[in-house]
């Protein structure tokens, strides 16, 4: 596209250097942009191309949906992009400076800090966690088709609505909240928990309208955010004063034990505050992530039979009577596969924001210092150069290496690459094979895949009712 064909020659000031909607348009569209803005997105995308420009002035606004630009400003040019954008400020309401949010000369402090949290045994003990997750989701669902069975006193019923959703976030919570403090959740790991989703609602309800008012302001969302705040701080005042009056150290540390046993160069370790932001950061970045991935997993798992076959098959094969372990992993190829599947079609991380330090170029488009730039992993795992077919759920692109994973961006990529890559796809892979070897899922009649709902992360608009039926 020529400089001709630019809607306009700037937006108060602020010159126009791509294609994009004009202001009215995108007043009118007012309405679409809040109820479905992933819709927007791709109409947006669809229409100007791979770099498009918002009628705002300040900061000025792009949406890159062109492979080679979302990994120069991710990768090859990260350094030139930092993380200082609405996205990341509200979500930092409830992280504080935690490394999720923290802008780029901090997370290089930061990241080799929390590092050892992610180590290879972290893993393994993900692994023992998610069993357990399993072996208490296979009980509530035996429990409930047995309850099925006394209630219509028909012994043959050995299936029964669940919705599926609840059950991961659940299950989600349950391995974060492990892997984080131990097996023994306390009274205070819980407070922790609940106190960190409370906080996170209040961030989304913000998000949902025009003009929030400041901090200080005692509006129920703001007193709401400040209690929810008060109590993570107790919460992990009262963890930490526990673990530091022990006399021994633990035989398999937790990720706090890991935190608190963290020293810098000079001997100095975490504050209190930097512990609390960094367990905060982790139940929020993955707990409802995770969810989300398994959730449309099973979504579309439901909706492709002769995949959820394929995993059954595998998962007998692989694991027989026994519940899933760290070295089941690499020998569960086709629930990886279904798992990255998923993470293409319904990323949960659906929009990456960064902040242009200074002016750059992104496929030929000048973009001036100070400006948004807006990814969306949802847009770029539709991207027909890089994907055939691209609205196809087929796993089989990713058995056998063929996939184009320069283009697959599910945890972001670059020097700020999702920390919990391997956390969560552990996690996610070994819980669909544990769980695929005991029930079967299929839509209730009528039911089919839900729509897209995307809040923190994309969620299935009215949860995800699913029959599941006993396998063995
Ligand atoms: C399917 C699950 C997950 C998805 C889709 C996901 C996605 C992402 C993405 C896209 C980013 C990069 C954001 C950006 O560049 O702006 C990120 C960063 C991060 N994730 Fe995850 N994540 C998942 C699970 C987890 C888990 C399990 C944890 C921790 C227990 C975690 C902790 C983090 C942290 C701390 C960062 C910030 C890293 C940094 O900036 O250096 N994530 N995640």
């Amino acid at each position: 596209m020529t400089m001709t064909e630019l809607p306009q020659r700037s937006y108060l000031g602020t010159p126009a250097t791509a294609p994009g909607p004009a202001g009215p348009d995108m007043l009118r569209a007012f309405g679409q942009i809040r109820g479905n803005p992933l819709g927007y997105l791709a109409g947006t995308w669809h229409q100007f191309g791979d770099v498009v420009q918002f009628p705002v002035p300040r900061p000025p606004s792009y949406l890159v949906v062109d492979p080679d630009a979302v990994r120069r400003v991710l990768v090859g040019h990260a350094r030139n992009y930092g993380k200082s954008t609405i996205q990341y400020r509200a979500l930092s309401l409830v992280t504080g400076d935690g490394l999720l949010t923290a802008d780029t000369d901090q997370a290089r402090i930061q990241r080799p800090m929390v590092q050892p949290a992610f180590h290879h045994r972290t893993l393994q003990a993900v692994a023992g966690h998610v069993a357990a997750a399993i072996d208490r989701v296979s009980a509530d669902w035996d429990g409930r088709i047995a309850q099925e069975q006394t209630d219509k006193q028909f012994e043959a019923v050995c299936d029964v609505i669940v919705d599926v959703d609840e059950a991961m976030m659940h299950a989600a919570l349950e391995v974060v909240g492990h892997a984080l403090f131990g097996t023994d959740l306390s009274e205070d790991a819980d407070r922790l928990a609940q106190a960190t989703l409370r906080g996170l609602d209040v961030v989304i309800a913000r998000a949902r309208v025009p003009i929030t008012p400041p901090q200080w302001v005692p509006t129920p969302g703001n007193v709401r955010l400040r209690r929810a705040n008060g109590e993570l701080d107790r919460a992990v005042q009262a963890m930490t004063k526990e673990r530091l009056s022990r006399s021994v150290e633990p035989d398999q540390p937790d990720m706090l034990d890991l935190l608190l046993a963290v020293r810098d160069d000079h001997d100095g370790a975490l504050t209190q505050q930097q512990i609390r932001d960094q367990m905060v950061t982790f139940i929020v970045a993955g707990h409802e992530t995770v969810a989300s991935a398994l959730t449309w997993s099973w979504a579309l798992l439901a909706a492709n039979p002769q995949w959820q076959q394929a995993l059954q098959a595998e998962s007998d094969a692989v694991l027989g009577e026994q519940l899933p372990t760290i070295e089941d992993y690499q020998r569960l190829p086709v629930a990886r596969a279904i798992q990255d599947e998923a993470l293409r079609l319904y990323p949960p991380a659906w929009l990456i924001t960064r902040k242009a330090r200074e002016a750059d170029v992104l496929a030929g488009r000048e973009i001036p210092a100070g400006s948004l730039i807006i990814m969306s992993p949802w847009l770029l795992h539709r991207h027909a150069e890089m994907w055939p077919d691209p609205d196809r759920f087929d796993p089989a692109r990713f058995l056998g290496g063929s996939a184009e994973r320069s283009a697959f961006i599910p945890f972001g990529a670059g020097p700020r690459l999702c920390i919990g890559r391997d956390f969560a796809l552990v996690e996610g892979a070994l819980m669909l094979a544990g769980l695929a070897r005991r029930f079967s899922v299929s839509y209730p009649k009528g039911g089919g895949l839900p729509a897209a709902d995307p809040l923190v992360t994309i969620r299935p608009a009215g949860g995800l009712p699913l029959v599941i039926s006993r396998r063995r």
